[in-house]
């Protein structure tokens, strides 16, 4: 089905009207569903977590998808509790509507929310619109305080309803209760002077879309046309589904004793918007048989599927210090692959390639199945060999080194800049010598290195010993970093570049990484270097002769399998289209931490300059930990304790073992211990909630105020 162009946002999708009208909608426009505490999947929409109580969560997410519909599910439905915990329903039902109506201000988005029956006071029955709002218990209150928000957003619309339907959760609706105590073949009470106009959740899904095309805005009672007692709606599913009716025992509500009033009779009178829309609303009978026959084709279990795929194995207490972003659209194009035809090297690799280029700037790009084999074919490609010396920073992952390493080379360690925990570029001026073969600049936590300087140094050091010397950027961390307005990633001051896409990493391919370079030669090299030295390139064969016959290869490289997967590449294409989303989340959670800790006065925050636009991979914080009078262990047991894992990034390469046994012992490098010392990365990645990174400020702000005495400054 053609999509039109309208986006809606929905948010409660996890919950049973929410994620209906997700099903209802997702072939006719791009949906985006919101949920808090439960993740769900719904295939051909995107699902994301956001914690609606806190505004610039939802502001985010607004400005992110740009939807022209908001159709506002999340509440707290649960009667009795709402009663007990007044408190939370007034969050849930109130202050999150409260926040979603200010989010879109100024903005032409239309915003349909959903009430209930239970604004009436369910005295007389055959409510209109226009009958007095007498709530017997606080959800119904809560509701209608909810509208009252709503209605300061011009054009807004306000469904007053009651409705049943297929859950996706554990959770079931009346009438699915029903079916299930029925099929048990369990008696069941049902009400016979309790009322109500329920509508099945896919005709009220209905109704909204026709509301919305026809741009209905005001207050409506949406329900089924007539009304019946909760005992005959038991008594008219057992008939339509074949169920034994006799197992239904009709009983007065009054003899029920529930926490929170019920009104007995809540049936709505639906003429005004039946006339508004021109449109029949479904009888109980006809919404009963739109469920049966929902059931009978699927639906049901088609809505039951959305799992939590995103989510499942995490454990909800504990904040990584980094994780990735999967949602549906990433899944969706990772099964598309599966059933197409090329599942290694097909049109998805070179596809994934193309959009880096075009993404960053540089004119190649060669893709394989981790940044450290892209480190490691750069080096290749480099031409490093046995008894060359590499210069790398001490404070990185110890891919960055061992790349050379693999090729016989030998490292260098040059120190950090205490400012910016990257390599100094007057330390590596000192390092170049006769056997320097190449630089590897890394851009530690996503901020740049002073290339320029590195380069002018380079390049300078090149003439004097008459040679080429290679600047191999890792950019393991800086996917989307910008560097003096372009992109990490450009080369415009080294050869090439080196990219990962594991899981942590601003975009992931599960495993994965990418060389970026503006030197064909080089190029072409990388390209053979991952596919084991093989090429089938007419200007690169030996034999040229032979190269007319189709099966004829040579290998003319000693190369390696590193070939990435169209499978990794799908996942890898899907996932760059969010790049800026995550870059720009990234961001605001750092602004957060930035004002949280930066009147500590024990504790660095990371610097930035504005030569340097840090995508923001790590956030690094440096302790004092000898004024703090705490042990960094006992920081990061406390903080675990809590729930937040923190990571140390890195320890000095040069001080593991396999580095000392085989370079020995280093120790020109005093900033990088002094850094080592003192660092900290606490958790931060696109997906996290703003209560997540509450619970992190107000985590390490508690450690570290309480416990040590340190102040605001
Ligand atoms: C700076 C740096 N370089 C290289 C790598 C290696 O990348 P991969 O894990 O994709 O092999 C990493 C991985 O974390 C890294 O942080």
């Amino acid at each position: 089905m053609e999509k039109n162009n309208l986006k809606l946002l929905i948010t409660g999708v996890s919950g049973l009207l929410g994620n209906n009208l997700a099903h209802y909608f997702k072939d006719k426009q791009e949906v985006t569903g919101l949920y808090f505490s439960h993740p769900v999947v719904i295939r051909g929409i995107r699902t994301e977590k956001c914690d609606l109580l806190h505004d610039n969560s939802i502001r985010q997410i607004i400005s992110d998808f740009n939807p022209s519909i908001i159709i506002h599910c999340a509440s707290l439905t649960n009667i009795d509790q709402c009663e007990s915990d007044r408190n939370l329903t007034e969050k849930i039902n109130v202050a999150a509507t409260k926040n979603i109506r200010e989010a879109i201000t100024d903005k032409d988005i239309k915003l349909v929310y959903i009430s209930t029956d239970a604004v009436y006071d369910g005295v007389k029955g055959d409510f209109s619109e226009d009958d007095e709002i007498d709530p017997l218990n606080y959800y119904g209150l809560s509701k209608y305080e909810g509208e009252l928000q709503i209605l300061r957003k011009e054009h807004s619309l306000i469904l007053r309803t009651n409705i049943f339907g297929w859950n996706i959760q554990d959770k079931k609706s009346l009438g699915e209760w029903i079916l299930d105590e029925l099929n048990g073949r369990r008696k069941i009470n049902g009400f016979k002077d309790a009322y109500f106009s329920s509508i099945y959740t896919m005709e009220f899904a209905r109704v909204i879309d026709i509301a919305i095309q026809k741009k209905l805005s005001g207050v409506y009672n949406c329900g089924s046309q007539n009304s019946c007692s909760k005992y005959e709606f038991a008594v008219k599913i057992a008939e339509c589904f074949g169920l034994d009716r006799t197992l239904i025992t009709p009983i007065s509500i009054d003899d029920f004793n529930f926490k929170a009033k019920r009104g007995k009779n809540l049936s709505l009178n639906v003429n005004k918007l039946q006339k508004e829309l021109d449109y029949k609303l479904p009888t109980i009978d006809q919404s009963i048989d739109a469920f049966y026959k929902d059931y009978k084709c699927g639906v049901s279990s088609q809505i039951k599927k959305g799992i939590d795929a995103t989510h499942t194995k995490r454990d909800s207490k504990v904040i990584p210090y980094g994780r990735q972003w999967i949602d549906e659209n990433d899944i969706q194009s990772v099964v598309n692959v599966l059933r197409s035809d090329w599942i290694t090297q097909g049109p998805r690799v070179e596809e994934f390639e193309k959009l880096l280029t075009d993404y960053i700037g540089a004119k190649y790009a060669v893709a394989v199945n981790s940044g450290t084999s892209a480190l490691h074919i750069a080096c290749l490609a480099a031409g490093i060999e046995y008894g060359d010396k590499v210069i790398t920073s001490p404070i990185t992952f110890v891919a960055s080194a061992n790349c050379f390493v693999y090729c016989g080379a030998s490292p260098d360690f040059a120190d950090i800049d205490l400012k910016t925990y990257n390599i100094m570029p007057e330390e590596v001026k000192k390092k170049i010598t006769q056997k320097t073969k190449a630089i590897i600049p890394v851009h530690f936590a996503g901020q740049s290195c002073d290339m320029e300087t590195i380069y002018k140094i380079t390049t300078q050091k090149e003439s004097e010993l008459s040679r080429k010397v290679f600047i191999i950027e890792d950019a393991c961390h800086a996917l989307g970093s910008i560097y003096k307005g372009k992109k990490v990633g450009s080369c415009e001051f080294s050869d090439m570049t080196v990219l990962s896409f594991h899981p942590v990493k601003h975009i992931t391919t599960a495993e994965g990484g990418a060389v970026l370079t503006n030197d064909e030669g080089l190029y072409r090299a990388l390209k053979r270097l991952r596919s084991h030295g093989i090429t089938r390139e007419p200007h690169e064969l030996v034999e040229k002769v032979k190269a007319v016959n189709p099966w004829y290869y040579e290998q003319v490289d000693l190369g390696f399998n590193y070939r990435i997967t169209d499978i990794q590449c799908a996942l890898g294409i899907s996932q760059l289209t969010k790049l800026d989303i995550f870059r720009s989340k990234r961001r605001r959670i750092v602004d957060i931490y930035n004002s949280a800790f930066g009147d500590l006065r024990h504790v660095r925050v990371p610097l930035e300059s504005s030569d340097y636009d840090s995508n923001f991979h790590l956030y690094v914080l440096l302790f004092d930990f000898d004024r703090l009078d705490i042990e960094r262990i006992e920081l990061v047991s406390a903080l675990l304790k809590m729930g937040i894992q923190t990571q140390v990034h890195y320890i000095p390469v040069y001080s593991h073992p396999f580095y000392r046994a085989r370079f020995g012992v280093v120790k020109d490098c005093p900033n990088a211990e002094y850094y080592y010392k003192r660092c900290l990365s606490i958790p931060l990645y696109a997906s996290m909630t703003e209560s997540e990174v509450e619970r992190v400020v107000s985590g390490v702000r508690e450690i570290i105020t309480s416990r040590t005495g340190d102040v605001k400054g």
